[in-house]
């Protein structure tokens, strides 16, 4: 029942208008139809991404192929020997100084005492030892006498342990693995130095510390060819020195 006026304006347009509407009305229902085919059918293609703002990134899945290996695998093996640093050490003898729980009392296989290394020993202790411990380790170094002059003098608040001499008994009959534990980890007042000093430099250490705890202890038997030396029967200069410290 369209108004009169209606259809006079209708049946004043060209002939086939009507059907080229409806064409056009048609095609224009094909791209919303593409659209929502997308969303809906699963399709093997990876969807349009415009924008990627480093969504997609390439790289290798577990399990995936990749052919820069010879056996195409992109998981990669582990490489031999791989320790996770919160693994243990393994070698407890050579890191920590420790058999089986107990403190070492040989020197590690790694380590080979001579010359070279009793040479490197004293280099490391004079760096790191000697400032407190003194030049002979008698507890007696710089950095000790200088607090002792600061204690003296009653500087506010200054308080001091003294260094240990390193030829007290006790020490002495340390196995070697508890001298290289004490310069690792430190002991009451005294810091550790395993960040400072590399393992193979602490065990040259405790090589030193060994050779001068021999040193003050030695007879003219434990030179080879001492009978030909003179007999020196006289008190040697400082030795007077040290018997005050030692009260
Ligand atoms: C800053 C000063 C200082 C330095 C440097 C230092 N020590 Fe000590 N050391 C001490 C003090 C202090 C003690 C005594 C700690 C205590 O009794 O509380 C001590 C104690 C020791 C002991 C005796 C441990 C025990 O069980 O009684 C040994 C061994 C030792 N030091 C070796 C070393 C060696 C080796 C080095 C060099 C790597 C070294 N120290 C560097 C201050 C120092």
């Amino acid at each position: 029942m369209l108004p009169e006026k209606l259809k006079t304006m209708l049946s004043d347009l060209p002939p086939g208008f009507m059907y080229l509407v409806l064409l056009a009305t048609s095609l224009a229902l094909v791209p919303p139809a593409l659209i929502l085919r997308a969303r809906a059918v699963p399709s093997e293609h990876r969807r349009i991404h415009i924008i990627q703002n480093m969504d997609n990134q390439p790289k290798f899945f577990d399990q995936q192929q990749n052919l820069l290996f010879r056996d195409t695998r992109s998981m990669r093996p582990r490489v031999p020997g791989t320790v996770s640093r919160s693994q243990m050490v393994g070698d407890t003898h050579y890191f920590l100084g420790t058999v089986e729980g107990d403190f070492a009392t040989t020197f590690p296989s790694q380590v080979e005492v001579n010359e070279y290394l009793l040479d490197r020993g004293r280099t490391c202790f004079e760096i790191y030892c000697l400032p407190c411990h003194g030049v002979q380790g008698k507890g007696d170094g710089l950095v000790h006498q200088r607090a002792m002059v600061l204690l003296n003098a009653g500087t506010n608040g200054t308080t001091w342990v003294q260094p240990k001499s390193l030829h007290e008994e006790a020490i002495k009959d340390y196995p070697l693995g508890q001298i290289f534990w004490t310069i690792s980890n430190g002991v009451r007042n005294m810091a550790g130095y395993k960040s400072q000093i590399r393992v193979e430099d602490r065990w040259a250490i405790v090589a030193w510390v060994e050779a001068l705890q021999l040193s003050q202890d030695a007879s003219p038997e434990d030179v080879s060819g001492a009978d030909s030396l003179p007999v020196i029967n006289k008190v040697l200069p400082g030795e007077d020195m040290e018997e005050e410290d030692d009260s």
